[in-house]
């Protein structure tokens, strides 16, 4: 396989976060995130994203490095509260020309900049108020989107409105262990709904405001299987599918929540109030695909409503990342033809795909073969799909440089370029050169 089969307008590119790399967290007129709160207290012991990549003093290098790697397209986030330090209200000028500030930087190296409105991290301010379990985001959100698209919709053509609202909203409202820390089903399902109507919301402002804009928002997705062949684990196996992979594209392509597979669901009705249901659809350009593993599902009483649990990757003995979770390359195939299947779907973007290790540096080289593997192999996925008529027209890796992980911290490295996070030197690794090589013989 060689990038000269793929499509000559197919594009190649490389994604990152505000939160997972920007830095400068209290500093240049920015409010607190949601993130800041949840890493900076003294329970929190991964570490926090307070400098993270430096990416706010390093942007000019790290474009460099994506033009040398031969990538043509750089998707990263804007940080709501380095726009609106308290979410809506009185602008940030410092944050409102340091997006300028990339965007420009994108365009003298002919870099296409992607911008995503939401990567999680919500002004704390607003979070004060309730965050997305507020039915008033929808006017915050609102007006950060009118913003945005109106600041900089001369520069930037290609817009997502959010980046997988099934991990910030089920990690974030419902288990707990994402930013804001929230639990439970009264959280979850009003953040879901106001999620959904954000996720429309914030397409049609787009679209008002933006002048031949391609529009699109991106979603997990898994490859899911039961543990066997036993009926109980097949339905389990149905219920995961549907929260993880269904819940937020269906409403977006008019076809509701998924409350056929997972009927408890319905209690998400009291938050639907009349008129929703013709607000919750959106004609996106394009979907973006996030793949990175595989779920094996089984029946369990817990939690209640879904009935269902994955079964660790560690128990089953298969190949793992530096997050326990199982590397399944084909998966991504299997997630490519599912959405495929949806009618509606014009475009579809794998708007990140990548695979994390401990990667060390030694004598200054960081030999990650593992990862180069992951990349031919669902490269190589993804030339099948083309093949087959899926309208897949880009792949984003992921990520740029090994970043801030969440509520991992810094240890599972996703990067084609090493970060010394004590001296922020960036080393370029073998998958990285691999890329470049790859790229170069288009
Ligand atoms: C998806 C998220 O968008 C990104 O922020 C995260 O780092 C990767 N998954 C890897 O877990």
């Amino acid at each position: 396989m060689k990038s000269k089969h793929f499509p000559k307008s197919f594009k190649w590119g490389t994604a990152i976060s505000s939160y997972q790399n920007e830095g400068e967290y209290n500093t240049h007129g920015k409010g607190p995130s949601i993130w800041d709160t949840f890493t900076n207290r003294k329970a929190f012991k991964k570490g926090n994203g307070n400098t993270a990549t430096d990416f706010y003093n390093n942007y000019k290098e790290d474009l460099l490095k994506v033009k040398a790697l031969n990538l043509n397209c750089f998707r990263f986030s804007i940080s709501w509260s380095r726009i609106f330090p308290l979410g809506v209200g009185d602008v940030n000028p410092e944050g409102i020309s340091f997006y300028h500030n990339i965007i420009d930087r994108c365009l003298e190296l002919d870099i296409e900049p992607w911008v995503t409105l939401y990567h999680w991290d919500l002004p704390q301010a607003l979070q004060d108020q309730g965050g997305w379990t507020n039915r008033e985001i929808l006017n915050w959100f609102e007006t950060y989107v009118e913003f945005c698209s109106k600041e900089y919709g001369s520069k930037v053509k290609t817009w997502i409105i959010l980046n997988e609202p099934m991990s910030f909203v089920g990690l974030g409202y419902f288990l707990g262990m994402h930013a804001p820390g929230k639990k439970g089903l009264k959280n979850f399902l009003p953040a879901a709904h106001h999620v959904t109507l954000c996720q429309s919301l914030g397409g049609r402002i787009v679209r008002k405001n933006v002048k031949d804009a391609v529009i699109g928002t991106t979603f997990s997705c898994s490859h899911v299987t039961p543990l066997n062949r036993r009926v109980i684990h097949k339905k389990a196996a149905v219920r995961i599918d549907a929260l993880v992979n269904r819940f937020f594209i269906e409403p977006a392509l008019g076809l509701g929540y998924p409350m056929d597979a997972i009927p408890g669901l319905n209690r998400i009705e009291k938050y639907i109030l009349p008129g929703d249901e013709d607000l919750m659809p959106f004609d996106f350009d394009f979907i973006g695909i996030q793949y990175y593993f595989k779920i094996v599902a089984k029946f369990s009483l817990l939690p209640p409503v879904l009935f269902a649990s994955e079964v660790p990757a560690v128990k089953r003995g298969v190949n793992i990342n530096a997050m326990n979770l199982e590397i399944y390359p084909k998966g991504l195939y299997k997630v490519l033809e599912k959405f495929n299947a949806y009618p509606g779907i014009k475009n579809i973007y794998i708007t990140e795909s990548g695979v994390c290790f401990e990667d060390e540096l030694i004598e200054g080289k960081v030999n990650d073969k593992n990862r180069i593997s992951y990349f031919k192999r669902t490269f190589k996925y993804t030339l099948k799909a083309i093949e087959q008529n899926i309208p897949v027209k880009g792949y984003f890796i992921w990520t740029l440089v090994d970043n801030f992980e969440w509520a991992e911290g810094t240890k599972p490295r996703f990067g084609i370029i090493y970060t010394d996070f004590k001296t922020q030197k960036r080393t370029i690794k073998k998958s990285g050169l691999w890329i470049k090589r790859f790229l170069s013989k288009r």
